[in-house]
């Protein structure tokens, strides 16, 4: 099979199409691979090293070969770049739901979601600020923080980005490279989903109003957080954290959030934007756009196009 291949970690041009075996066991042949941010991470050798060389790729969907059904996969060891990949926490996708919508769904989808409810438990009061409003998790975020009946402010650092999260029901947006992001709200935020951190973190849990969360799931700035419980007693404030292996940890809670996205999508209630359709060829490509912050919705690869 076909493979997106890195034998060292670096830049966009590490990727090298490469024959290699499938992999052992039960696999998925797959249709379409998704990009995902956590994959520049890995590509810089920033996050969870994998052994080299390495497949990335961290989400895929196709047919599993073993019974033929179409399903999505979440592969946390990587592999996705490629034209078959391990059968690894599978779903079943509904027949309503194309391969492009499931794919940009699953894992952006389940992150949206948990961090807006399960973590940051937003209900109709509240004014939600999303960062990164128009990516991958952000432009769903925003459709589901607005179908919970919430306010949303999306940060964007484009007038085309802001124009997405706007038409996708953001009630206000701002540009993300405002020096001073709290100034910049039109209202004082209750609740926060933050993939940035940084001086995106500080100024927008600064900017808090008391009893407000902030919900942290990415570090897109590179820069780490710290946060002084003394200052959460004074502010009354709440600091969440994130991660969707918590999920896939849990397979019934995997399961059920699967299917409530799909369930989504296929009434058309969560309708996931694709930024950008690439040939397995052209990984590279999709990660120097995904870097330097030009992409909006989901980013895919057709991992049987070659050029
Ligand atoms: N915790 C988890 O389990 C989990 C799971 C999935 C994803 N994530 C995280 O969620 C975030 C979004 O992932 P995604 O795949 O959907 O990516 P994405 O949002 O489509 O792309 C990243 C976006 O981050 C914004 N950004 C702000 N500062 C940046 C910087 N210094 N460099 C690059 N981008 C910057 C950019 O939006 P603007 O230019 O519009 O500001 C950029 O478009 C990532 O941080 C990812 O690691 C976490």
């Amino acid at each position: 099979m076909l493979a997106a291949v890195i034998t060292a970690f670096g830049g966009p041009d590490v990727f090298a199409l490469t024959e290699i075996p499938e992999p052992a066991g039960d696999v998925v042949d797959v249709t379409l691979a998704g990009v995902n941010y956590a994959d520049v991470h890995r590509r810089r050798g920033e996050y969870e090293k994998p052994p080299l060389p390495a497949v990335l790729g961290a989400d895929v969907v196709g047919r599993r070969r073993s019974d033929g059904r179409r399903v999505a996969a979440l592969l946390r060891g990587g592999g996705g770049y490629a034209q078959v990949a391990p059968a690894q926490h599978v779903v079943e996708v509904p027949g309503d739901v194309s391969d492009e919508q499931a794919l940009a769904v699953l894992e952006q989808g389940l992150t949206a979601w948990h961090s807006l409810h399960t973590l940051g438990r937003v209900t109709a009061d509240d004014v939600v600020v999303v960062t990164a409003g128009a990516g991958g998790v952000g432009h769903l975020a925003v459709q589901l923080a607005r179908a919970a009946g919430a306010r949303v402010i999306a940060l964007a650092s484009s007038p085309a980005k802001r124009a997405l999260a706007a038409q996708l029901g953001a009630h206000a947006t701002v540009d993300s490279r405002h020096p001073d992001l709290g100034a910049a709200l039109d209202e004082t935020p209750t609740l926060v989903l933050d993939s940035v951190g940084g001086r995106t973190f500080e100024q927008l849990h600064a900017a808090l109003a008391p009893f407000g969360r902030i919900v942290a799931y990415g570090g897109a700035s590179e820069v780490a957080n710290t946060v002084a419980v003394d200052d959460l007693m004074t502010a009354s404030t709440g600091v969440l954290g994130f991660w969707l292996q918590r999920v896939l940890d849990d397979p019934e809670l995997y399961r059920i959030s699967a299917a409530r996205l799909f369930h989504l999508a296929g009434r058309g209630v969560l309708t996931a934007r694709i930024g950008g359709r690439h040939p397995l060829s052209a990984v590279g490509r999709a990660h120097a756009d995904l870097e330097s912050r030009v992409t909006s919705g989901k980013l895919v690869i057709d991992v049987h196009r070659l050029a």
